[in-house]
C-alpha cells in the first residue's frame, strides 16, 4: 500500500515545478541533513561532525561513529527544518545516501529515512555518495549542465568521470591501488602528523620546498597509482630515522603534494581534450586542497577549461549534494527506493559506461 501511494507521488514530482528534497548523509563521521528546492537551491544545511571524537584515535571507529550518528541524527533534524523555515508536511521527497561508506554510519541514515518516508508518506530515493559528490557542484554553479568531466577525489575514490546527463555517467580511469585521500592520511600518518591526514599535509607543504623527487614523474596516460609513491615516502622517512637524520616534515610534505596535484591537474586536463569538453568540475574531500584548487584554476585559464570546484562546506561530506542528486534522479524517473532498502558499504562508481584506457 505505502509503495503505491509512493509510487504515484514519485511519478507526480517528474513534473511539479517546485520540489523540495530533504538529503540525509550519514556515511562516514558527519551527519548531515539538508533542505534542497529544485536540486540547486539550498535552504538549509546542518553538518554535525565527530571529527573531535576520532581524532584521538588517529582515524575513524566505525562504532563510535555510528552511536554518534544516532545520538546526533534528531537535532541534525530539527535544526535543518527550522533553518530552512519548513516542516515535514512541506516534503516532497527523502534522499539518503546508501552507500559507499561505512556500513553502521550508513545504516543509522538509511533507517532514519526510511521511517522518515514510511511517516511522511513520501518517495524514499537512495543516492550513490560519490554522484552526490558531483552533484554539489550543480548547487556551486546554477548554470552547470551536463556534459563535463568530473575529477572524483576522496578518501576512498580517485576517478576521472564523464558526465553524459543528470543520470548518466561514464568512467573514464580510476586509481590502480590506493585513492589519493588515503594516500594523503598515510604520508600523515608516517610524519607523525594525526587524523584527518589530508589538510594537515596541505598545510605544512605551504612552508617547505619542493625538493624531493621520491618517484619518476608518473605516465601520461589517464589511470592512477599511489601506492609506489607511498612506498617511496614511508621508506624515505624510515631511512633517515634509522640514521637518526632530522626528518624535513615540511619539505615531504610540499614534495608529495606538488607529486600528487600536478598528475591530477595534468591528467584531468587530459581528460578534458581526449573528450572535447571544455568543462571541469571537482569532486571529494580532496577538493579541498589549497594546492589544487589554485593549479587547476591556473592551468584551466590557460586551457580554456571552466573549472568549477566547491567552496570547502560543500567539498567534505554533506547533505545538500544528497538532496541535489536525488532531485535530479527523480526528475528523470530514477531511484525511487522500497522500505527494503539497505546500507551498501562497496557500491563501487556504479557505472554502466566503462572506458577502458
Ligand atoms: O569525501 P570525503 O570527505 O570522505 C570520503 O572519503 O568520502 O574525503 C575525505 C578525504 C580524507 O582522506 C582527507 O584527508 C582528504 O579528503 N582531505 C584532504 C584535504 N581535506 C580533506 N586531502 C588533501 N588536502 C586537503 N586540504
Ligand atoms: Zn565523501
Amino acid at each position: 500500500m505505502f509503495q503505491k501511494i509512493v509510487q504515484e507521488k514519485f511519478n507526480i514530482l517528474k513534473n511539479k515545478q517546485d520540489v523540495l528534497v530533504l538529503g540525509i548523509e550519514s556515511s562516514c563521521d558527519e551527519t548531515s541533513i539538508a533542505v534542497v528546492k529544485n536540486g540547486r537551491e539550498v535552504l538549509s544545511n546542518i553538518v554535525s561532525s565527530q571529527v573531535d571524537i576520532h581524532e584521538r584515535f588517529g582515524g575513524v571507529v566505525p562504532e563510535v561513529a555510528s552511536r554518534n550518528h544516532l545520538l546526533a541524527i534528531d537535532n541534525v533534524l530539527e535544526k535543518s527544518l527550522k533553518e530552512a523555515k519548513t516542516s515535514l508536511s512541506e516534503i516532497d521527497a527523502i534522499a539518503v545516501t546508501y552507500g559507499a561508506g561505512l556500513a553502521g554510519a550508513l545504516m543509522v541514515g538509511v533507517s532514519y529515512a526510511k521511517a522518515l518516508a514510511y511517516a511522511c508518506r513520501v518517495p524514499l530515493i537512495a543516492v550513490n555518495h560519490i554522484k552526490a559528490h558531483i552533484s554539489a557542484n550543480y548547487i556551486v554553479d546554477k548554470t552547470l549542465q551536463p556534459p563535463f568531466i568530473a575529477l572524483v577525489v576522496s578518501g576512498g575514490h580517485t576517478a576521472l568521470i564523464r558526465v553524459d546527463d543528470y543520470v548518466n555517467q561514464t568512467l573514464i580511469s580510476t586509481t590502480h591501488d590506493d585513492a589519493v585521500g588515503e594516500s594523503y592520511d598515510k604520508v600523515a600518518k608516517v610524519l607523525g602528523l594525526g587524523y584527518p591526514g589530508g589538510p594537515k599535509v596541505d598545510k605544512l607543504a605551504k612552508l617547505g620546498k619542493a625538493n624531493i623527487e621520491f618517484v619518476k614523474k608518473p605516465s601520461n596516460n589517464l589511470v592512477f597509482s599511489y601506492s609506489g609513491l607511498k612506498t617511496a615516502v614511508i621508506n624515505y622517512v624510515h631511512k633517515l630515522k634509522q640514521g637518526n637524520c632530522e626528518v624535513p616534515v615540511e619539505d615531504i610534505c610540499a614534495s608529495f603534494q606538488k607529486h600528487v596535484v600536478s598528475e591530477l591537474v595534468e591528467k584531468s586536463l587530459l581528460a578534458c581534450k581526449k573528450h572535447n569538453l571544455d568543462t571541469l568540475v571537482v569532486a571529494g574531500g580532496v577538493s579541498a586542497n589549497s594546492y589544487l584548487r589554485e593549479l587547476l584554476k591556473e592551468k584551466g585559464v590557460k586551457n580554456s577549461v571552466k573549472v568549477i570546484i566547491p567552496p570547502f562546506e560543500y567539498c567534505t561530506d554533506n547533505a545538500t549534494m544528497v538532496a541535489s542528486e536525488g532531485y535530479f534522479l527523480i526528475k528523470n524517473g530514477k531511484g525511487l527506493a522500497d522500505l527494503n532498502l539497505t546500507a551498501d558499504a562497496s557500491i563501487n562508481l556504479k557505472y554502466s559506461n566503462q572506458l577502458e584506457e
